[in-house]
């Protein structure tokens, strides 16, 4: 059978590969069936039925394919030659992006699959902007002149590839004929198990305040702790942290999405979501009663109307100063991110994307300290309440910085000795007394004080006996009894 004589008579193509076996000559045939004659056969092949397609032992057509073979088959039905994508499995769709599952199959994931490797796992996330693409890619690469080294992939998704179909024809027509041509900007990542929001949704992690798995909160919250640290430490903030942009990838939770990641001191909020933003970011328009969350890009348009098809398009006719980058802002996502986890609940409903209707923005707009305590008195776990209570706070200023986060006996899992800082005491008021004789009136004013609703910590001894020099280790010795 000699397959380049087919070339010569154009009829006999379809005929050829009609007949049993053929294929499996073509593909297997080394040398003869080069990549050139391959080509040659295309018009004629249905792709999806010589996939299927096995030889008498079993054997899939691309198993048996020479390597130039291979080759040819994989231009053609593989994105940019080598992506298998999973179509069907679109894992998020939205205006500005898409990120669909595949194999690469230039890669092989020996540690997942050393038997018969087909290709690396990956997560392909197709943009429409080119500024976020680029975003995304400059945040991890760093910044040398600056002295900013890149992020680490043990704390943020690292990309594999990226890919300009502006710049590639080739690749342009295969986004083409997968229908993916208002998406040329392109970013291949390794495929992560899950978000942390299916984590909550399917895992069953806090399904209400009282059944809370407080040790795997812990490490989620250690692994999203110490991947802000290597943010901040680099001088930029996530500035979109929420349960959708951390993933979990071999028990370790890693953060995604850096299109709104900004250098501090640089306006804050070109992407956001606003579930999860400060209450500092969001302007009410007192003429209109309409809120937005500040971006710099709404600025630039004075009596901006926004809006999309589910929130009706609204004027915000007064102007507002866009908010600076700092930590802060992380730190309040944090707090959403924690009271979720902790609670099972949402601190803000939000629609599926994570923005606030109006009603949702003016209360974000309204938080005070008082809300944060009433809110995160539903966490029953002591250290975990007063971690979250003390991200929400009202004033940026006063949210408890990543190096006491990172301390703090929640994360690190430490018994708590005393009071916590801000906490409120247990104790109205503290009774002791020098001299043995004092005893009755101290009894008559302990008295007082209970009789009067006070709470009232009394040292029944006489400080003879427990001197204020004494440490406290040695306090036992004396008999302590709380009334
Ligand atoms: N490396 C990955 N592995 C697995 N899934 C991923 C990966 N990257 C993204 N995803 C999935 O795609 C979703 C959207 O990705 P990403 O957050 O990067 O897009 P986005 O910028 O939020 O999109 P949009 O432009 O619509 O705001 C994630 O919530 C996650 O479910
Ligand atoms: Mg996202």
């Amino acid at each position: 059978m000699h397959l380049a004589a087919w070339r010569a008579e154009p009829g006999h193509h379809e005929a050829a590969l009609a007949s049993d076996g053929v294929w499996v000559l073509l593909l297997t045939s080394g040398k003869t069936a080069a990549p050139e004659l391959m080509q040659d056969f295309f018009p004629h092949f249905k792709l999806d039925e010589l996939l299927q397609a096995s030889d008498a032992h079993g054997r899939k057509a691309l198993d048996v394919a020479t390597p130039g073979c291979k080759a040819v088959l994989a231009s053609k039905l593989y994105l940019g030659g080598r992506y298998e994508l999973a179509l069907d499995q679109i894992v998020h769709q939205s205006a500005t992006c898409k990120v669909i599952y595949a194999l690469d199959h230039s890669e092989r994931d020996e540690e997942k699959e050393p038997e018969g490797a087909r290709g690396l796992h990956v997560a392909i996330k197709f943009m429409r902007n080119e500024g976020q693409w680029l975003q995304e890619q400059s945040t991890r690469r760093g910044d040398a002149e600056r002295g900013l080294v890149a992020l680490g992939e043990e704390f943020v998704i690292g990309v594999l590839r990226a890919h300009n179909a502006k710049e590639d024809e080739q690749f342009r027509k295969d986004l083409e004929a997968r229908k993916l041509q208002d998406y040329p900007f392109v970013m291949v990542m390794p495929r992560a198990d899950r978000s942390l929001a299916d984590v909550l949704k399917h895992e069953h992690l806090a399904p209400s305040p009282d059944e809370v798995h407080w040790a795997e909160v812990r490490v989620i919250t250690q692994h999203v702790v110490k991947a802000l640290v290597h943010l901040h430490g680099r001088e930029i903030i996530h500035g979109d942290l929420k349960p959708l942009n951390i993933m979990r990838m071999e028990k370790r939770y890693l953060l995604i999405d850096l299109d709104a990641a900004t250098q501090f001191g640089l306006p804050a909020g070109a992407k956001s979501s606003a579930a999860f933003c400060p209450p500092e970011m969001v302007h009410v328009d007192e003429a209109t009663g309409n809120a937005c969350i500040k971006t710099p890009q709404l600025l630039k348009k004075p009596f901006a109307t926004i809006g999309s098809a589910r929130n009706a398009a609204k004027v915000i006719a007064s102007s507002y100063t866009p908010i600076e980058a700092s930590p802060a802002i992380d730190l309040w996502g944090l707090g959403v991110v924690l009271f979720q986890l902790c609670t099972g609940r949402a601190l803000f409903d939000g629609f599926s994307d994570d923005t606030l209707d109006n009603n949702g923005l003016r209360a974000l707009a309204s938080w005070s300290d008082a809300q944060a305590k009433v809110r995160t008195s539903e966490i029953r776990n002591r250290a975990a309440r007063h971690l979250v209570r003390s991200l929400l706070a009202r004033d940026p200023n006063d949210r408890m910085p990543l190096d006491r986060v990172l301390a703090h006996p929640f994360v690190t899992d430490e018994p708590i000795l005393g009071r916590l800082p801000g906490e409120e005491p247990f104790y109205d008021a503290f009774i002791g007394y020098r001299v043995a004789t004092d005893q009755g009136n101290v009894e008559q004013l302990f008295a007082a004080l209970t009789r009067l609703g006070y709470r009232v910590f009394w040292v029944r001894c006489a400080c003879a006996l427990f001197s204020f020099r004494t440490h406290l280790t040695d306090a036992p010795r004396c008999r302590i009894n709380c009334a």
